[in-house]
């Protein structure tokens, strides 16, 4: 199938890891151009580097920009100051308990998960609707409709951006522009990884047997009872991104292998 993204471009949030770098790839194969962004310029390098090995020729930028503070999302924008394609993806994410969690730390997730798509969508949306021709994806997450106890704050953040996107697809009524949000449920990220080696050392426990205790204990519903992988993610954000899912607006597409039982 082509997805006619030859000629588009695609800016892709906390890109240099997990399920935004493996989007990055899916959007440079199809013959976007893309830009990829995270905080720490030398994994950026990295990244950049996987992806033209992944993907030959790759036509590729790289800015290097915190997007949960106002000063880094007016540095992304003063560098890329038009995409066809936006991916909300950066986020940041990690168990705490609700009585430990301070106001400093739901600051900084609501500045890293909700401010972040709204100053960059508040930018970009304009220009989308002027072409009228666009995409704006969000990466929530089965937390946003399913808030999960041993991590609220992040859960809220998710449910707000969840609000947030059905919100903006409102303002593209008539025009070809589209503002989905995608739900993964657990994958196997770089952040994942690094979540499970916290565990590991507080509880002796290896990555597989916490993996099947997650399975066991928290994501009980899940169908598909294991880590999806961030390729498997990215198939269902690099096809929303295409102009082949037009009819998709104002959505919240799965791809949590089954966790959320609601039908529809
Ligand atoms: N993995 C899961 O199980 C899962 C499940 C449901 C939803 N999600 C959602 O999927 C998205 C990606 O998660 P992931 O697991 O792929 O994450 P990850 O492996 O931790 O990768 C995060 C990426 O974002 C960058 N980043 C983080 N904060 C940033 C910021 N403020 N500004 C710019 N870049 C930033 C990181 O690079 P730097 O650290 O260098 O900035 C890295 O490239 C998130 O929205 C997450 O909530 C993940």
């Amino acid at each position: 199938m082509d997805l006619q993204l030859h000629d588009t471009t695609a800016l892709v949030t906390g890109s240099s890891a997990g399920i935004g770098f493996a989007t990055a790839v899916g959007l440079a194969r199809e013959g976007a151009h893309v830009v990829l962004n995270g905080r720490d310029a030398g994994r950026l390098d990295a990244a950049r580097q996987r992806l033209l090995d992944a993907v030959p020729g790759a036509s590729i930028d790289a800015v290097a920009a915190n997007v949960g503070t106002a000063d880094g999302a007016e540095a992304l924008i003063a560098a890329v100051p038009a995409t066809d394609i936006l991916v909300n993806n950066a986020a940041t994410f990690g168990p705490q308990a609700f009585a430990d969690i301070p106001d400093a730390e739901w600051q900084r997730h609501f500045d890293s998960n909700v401010m972040s798509g709204v100053r960059l969508s508040r930018h970009y949306l304009a220009g989308m609707l002027e072409r009228d021709r666009g995409r704006i994806l969000f990466i929530g997450s089965d937390a946003a409709v399913q808030p999960q106890v041993d991590q609220l704050h992040y859960s809220v953040t998710k449910a707000a951006g969840l609000a947030l996107a059905r919100g903006l697809a409102e303002l593209t009524r008539g025009t070809r522009v589209t503002v989905n949000t995608v739900l993964p449920g657990p994958t196997a990220t770089e952040g994942v990884t690094g979540v499970l080696d916290g565990l590991s050392e507080q509880t002796g426990l290896s990555h597989d047997q916490l993996v099947t205790q997650l399975f066991e204990t928290n994501v009980t519903s899940s169908l598909l009872r294991r880590l999806a992988t961030p390729d498997e993610v990215a198939n269902l954000l690099v096809y929303l991104a295409s102009p082949l899912a037009g009819l998709t607006n104002g959505a919240a597409v799965r791809a949590e292998g089954g966790i959320l039982r609601s039908m529809i």
